[in-house]
């Protein structure tokens, strides 16, 4: 796995625990001082998870050039990142960096601050705006733009809640809105599943073993047979969720009790703060869920 902008090394040992003594985690970073605080935490982490040997390297780098940190192409299984790619200047080198070094399959998962409304050229030069990450913030239109010119399958929302800004930050931006949005972006090749398929989770993922939340739209119960678009059939049948899903054509299914139709799904994140904050549960979260539906 690959944590771009690494910063402490939080989030890195998180994962060095989970991918175990077989996985591996890098961090990339392009602050020497934030480099060095993650490195003084390898040795306690290798002990206290019992490894042989560490699991988890920080090395330096800029992420809009993974190849000049010497990062090879079709290196990751899964790549994350919380609150950096809206620092970058050029979030589209950023995305087709993560592209070229994800093995076909992998995803980035990354948090990040999105505005409704993009701000005029000389606001994002603001420094006041820059420094809060909020000069950076691309709208979500602009993600999904992105991430279709690169390749990547349709942003997949996972979840976003609204961030209030403070009163001087308000009299420069105005009305415009802010979240914090956690997307799913796949690299699956484009020749896989072409019709709409029906999905049945078998189960089989530490700690999600009666039902998993992909993302903000589906939640998939164990043996329940689940309608899904042609892009997240081919998601699931060449991500590494391939083993862990029984998919058929859903033209060749007979109707069934437990199979429902596709759903509209969301990928504005500002309409899913705008239901949680007006006291929705979350959109499939709880046992709320029917058919991979909120019911
Ligand atoms: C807000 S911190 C987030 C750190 C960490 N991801 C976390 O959640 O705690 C941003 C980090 O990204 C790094 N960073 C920002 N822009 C970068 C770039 N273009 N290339 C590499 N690192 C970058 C900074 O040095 C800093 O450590």
């Amino acid at each position: 796995m690959l944590d771009l902008g690494s910063g402490s090394g939080r989030d890195c040992y998180m994962l060095s625990k989970l991918v175990g003594q077989k996985g591996h985690v890098t961090g990339i970073d392009m602050t020497d001082e934030q480099l060095e605080l993650s490195r003084q935490y390898i040795d306690f982490h290798t002990e206290k998870f019992g490894f042989q040997q560490p699991n988890v390297e920080f090395i330096k780098g800029y992420i809009e050039d993974l190849k000049a940190a010497n990062i090879k192409d079709n290196r990751y299984d899964v790549i994350i990142s919380n609150c950096v790619i809206n620092l970058s200047p050029d979030k589209k080198a950023v995305l087709r960096e993560a592209y070229r070094v994800l093995k076909d399959g992998g995803e980035i998962y990354f948090s990040d601050m999105y505005i409704n409304k993009a701000l005029p050229a000389e606001l994002k030069e603001n420094k006041l705006l820059w420094g809060e990450g909020i000069g950076g913030a691309l709208t979500w239109k602009e993600l999904f733009h992105i991430a279709a010119e690169i390749g990547f399958c349709t942003p997949r929302l996972v979840t976003a809640r609204y961030i209030t800004v403070n009163e001087d930050l308000k009299n420069i931006v105005g009305d415009r809105k802010f979240v914090s949005a956690t997307f799913r972006l796949f690299k699956v090749p484009q020749d896989a599943v072409k019709i709409k398929s029906q999905a049945v989770y078998n189960g089989g993922i530490t700690g999600y073993e009666d039902k998993l939340e992909f993302d903000a739209n589906f939640t998939f119960k164990v043996g329940e047979a689940v309608e899904v678009d042609q892009e997240l059939g081919r998601i699931l049948k060449r991500s590494r969720f391939a083993d862990k899903f029984s998919l058929q054509e859903a033209e060749k299914m007979p109707c069934s009790e437990s199979s429902h139709p596709i759903k509209e799904t969301i990928g504005d994140p500002f309409e899913f703060a705008e239901a949680e904050s007006n006291g929705a549960q979350s959109l499939c979260s709880g046992d709320n869920f029917e058919g991979g539906r909120c019911s």
